[in-house]
């Protein structure tokens, strides 16, 4: 892994603060991504004063031009891209089907499928041409099962999964992989935000088999697993990191 080219977007919180973290200690050139310049400039100089290469460039992955900006800056730096974790999520605005609207739909939607299919777009466009790359999306167990009360996420998380294979099968003759993990119950602020107390949050760790959730650095360590070499020949796959949930 070492000196490889990774791009990780929504990196600066959460599961993709976690595998920014995990690259850097691999000794990969970090592209970290999101949308606050305060936020990512401040966690470009954490991972440069711990000793690894890491630059923050902005992007809201709803944007075409951000989106093909932030590829494009890293192939101007570095001449490649080996490495694309597509880690940019949304909940929405959970709730019953019956009060989602257009509004909650484009909520849910622009960031979690039509940020998944840009960044494919331009990282695809890349490593097709260079005939080498290994791209995780990150989806979620809901992407795998319904789930009450969160229909859009749902959804939105299912086409994450199959834009990931039909990803894997445009690019398998380049020698480019794709692949996507997803995570069940993961201690985030994503999960806060979704279980709003204390209680509904206890309620759902009680609800995984292993009865606690997922930390960052474990859903961290399967993607730097499937996006590396080790794993040269898994494209199309789909990981669970989830404690047993999808066994149920
Ligand atoms: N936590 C869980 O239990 C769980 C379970 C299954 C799957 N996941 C998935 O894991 C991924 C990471 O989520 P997380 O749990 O680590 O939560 P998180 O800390 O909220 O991370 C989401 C990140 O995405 C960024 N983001 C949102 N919209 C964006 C946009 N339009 N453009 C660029 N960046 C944007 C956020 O930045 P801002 O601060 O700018 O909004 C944030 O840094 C998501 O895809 C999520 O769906 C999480």
């Amino acid at each position: 892994m070492s000196e490889q080219v990774v791009i990780v977007t929504g990196a600066l919180t959460g599961i993709g603060r976690a595998t920014s973290e995990a690259f850097a200690r691999k000794g990969a050139r970090l592209i970290i991504s999101g949308r606050d310049e305060v936020k990512g400039k401040a966690f470009e100089k954490e991972l440069q004063t711990n000793g690894g290469e890491a630059v923050f460039i902005r992007a809201d992955v709803r944007n075409d031009d951000d989106v093909k900006n932030l590829i494009d800056q890293a192939v101007a730096k570095y001449g490649r891209v080996d490495i694309a974790v597509n880690n940019v999520g949304t909940e929405g605005k959970p709730g019953p089907l019956t009060d989602q609207t257009a509004e909650t739909y484009a909520a849910t939607f622009d960031t979690n499928v039509l940020g998944t299919v840009l960044s494919l777009k331009h990282e695809l466009r890349i490593m097709t041409a260079q005939k080498s790359g290994s791209i995780i999306n990150i989806s979620s167990t809901y992407g795998r099962q319904g789930a009450p009360g969160a229909s859009l996420y749902v959804a939105s998380k299912h086409a994450v999964e199959g834009l990931t294979k039909a990803a894997a099968l445009e690019g398998a003759a380049a020698n480019v992989r794709v692949n996507v993990v997803a995570p069940g119950a993961t201690d985030t602020g994503m999960l806060d935000r979704f279980t709003g107390t204390d209680e509904v949050k206890q309620w759902l760790t009680s609800q995984v088999p292993a009865k606690r959730l997922a930390t960052t650095q474990e859903i961290a360590n399967a993607v730097v697993f499937l996006a590396s070499d080790e794993a040269s020949f898994i494209t199309g796959a789909s990981l669970a990191v989830d404690g047993g949930k999808l066994a149920q």
